[in-house]
């Protein structure tokens, strides 16, 4: 009986982890041949700071702006968003693109395909790939975010 008991348990376990592997690993297989590798917009002044008023409005409460705190939102999901505009992007243009447009599985982060145009998905993709390098236009935006990007202070604040 117990034994039986444990045999299911471990079996059961271990369904459940092969499984999981699986499709993790399928997903990122999918992903890393499906990104595209051409990008079809410049790196321009103009596709920067478009990107930088869609970051504003759809991103930054969940990936935070330079010198700011993560908000709320952001301190209470897990696996927690990477704080973007501290580095730059190691990340393919492509594959952020890709990353943006369909989500991630599983976790909080949202896709955009629905809800963004293309041209939108890749301005976004080019700031977060240029973050280290904007033109002061695209910094502007990014610097007057309204102060509603700000969490409220909490207990751990
Ligand atoms: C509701 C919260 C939320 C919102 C809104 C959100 N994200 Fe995310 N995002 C996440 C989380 C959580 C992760 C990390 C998932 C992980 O660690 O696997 C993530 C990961 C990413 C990644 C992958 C980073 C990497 O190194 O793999 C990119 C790119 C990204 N987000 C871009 C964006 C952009 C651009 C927007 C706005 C259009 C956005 N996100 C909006 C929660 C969010």
């Amino acid at each position: 009986m117990r034994n039986n008991f444990l045999r299911f348990y471990f079996f059961g376990v271990l369904t459940v982890v092969v499984v999981g592997a699986l499709v993790a690993g399928g997903l990122y297989v999918a992903e890393m041949i499906e990104y595209p590798r051409q990008v079809p917009i410049p790196a321009s002044t103009a596709n920067l700071t478009a990107g930088a008023r869609t970051y504003v409005a759809d991103c930054s409460l969940c990936h935070g702006l330079a010198q700011r705190p993560l908000s709320n939102a952001a301190r209470s999901v897990y696996p927690a968003p990477p704080q973007f505009f501290s580095h730059t992007d190691q990340l393919a243009t492509g594959l952020l693109y890709f990353r943006i447009h369909k989500g991630l599985f599983l976790t909080a982060m949202p896709g955009f395909g629905a809800s963004l145009s293309d041209n939108q998905i890749w301005q976004l993709a080019l700031l977060l790939k240029n973050a280290g390098n904007l033109p002061p236009q695209a910094q502007s935006v990014l610097q007057s975010a309204p102060v509603s990007a700000v969490p409220t202070p909490g207990p751990q604040s």
